[in-house]
């Protein structure tokens, strides 16, 4: 499905077709009514909805489900690593992502929760990659590429939510990701023994 609000995505697969939809919408697979249906004005609007790009409940539902997992994985990442870590600086450093990563997974819980949704249980498999690092300094490089992951995942979804207060949300959560990459970055670039 091609999608018309691309104004952040940094993927290179929207080019010329999405203009080619904004121009000419009747051309063959979009999304018309089928003749005959009983309740066309409930179908016209979930249409609508697909057709401006936005994203219908179930996929909303599994994006933020894919979110939690891993904001899930880099908790407990990060908890773990902190634990290990002796430089109080790199450890404080480490509970405050910590921190954060149980904010979002709480953020995300309350907003599939809001949309009627049981939300997931599981631990994404980021969190056994990680873990079997021993380094960790490596693994801590390892985690923020896992963040930029998320920082990709939030920028691509965040322009398709027509939830406004999902997508308040899910906003604060990319300038957090972003913010948190930085410090982790800066403090792994310092030197040692600092
Ligand atoms: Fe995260």
């Amino acid at each position: 499905m091609q999608t018309r609000p691309e104004r952040e995505s940094p993927s290179a697969d929207g080019d010329a077709a999405g203009d080619r939809v904004g121009v000419a919408p009747a051309q063959g697979s979009g999304p018309q009514a089928p003749p005959g249906r009983a309740s066309p004005v409930c179908y016209a609007e979930q249409a609508d909805a697909a057709y401006m790009g936005y994203l219908g409940r179930d996929e909303l539902v599994a994006a933020l489900d894919e979110l939690l997992e891993a904001e899930r994985a880099g908790a407990r990442v990060a908890e773990e690593t902190a634990a290990q870590l002796q430089d109080p600086g790199e450890r404080a450093l480490m509970e405050a992502i910590r921190r954060d990563e149980v904010k979002w997974c709480g953020m995300l819980i309350a907003a599939i929760q809001s949309l009627d949704a049981k939300p997931s249980a599981r631990t994404g498999a980021f969190h056994a990659k990680a873990m079997a690092i021993a380094s960790l300094p490596e693994r801590m490089a390892f985690l923020n590429r896992g963040q930029g992951w998320v920082v990709k995942k939030l920028q691509a979804l965040v322009p398709r939510v027509r939830e406004p207060g999902i997508q308040d949300e899910l906003l604060a959560m990319l300038s957090s990701h972003r913010e948190n990459i930085e410090r982790v970055a800066t403090r792994l670039a310092a030197p040692e023994g600092g």
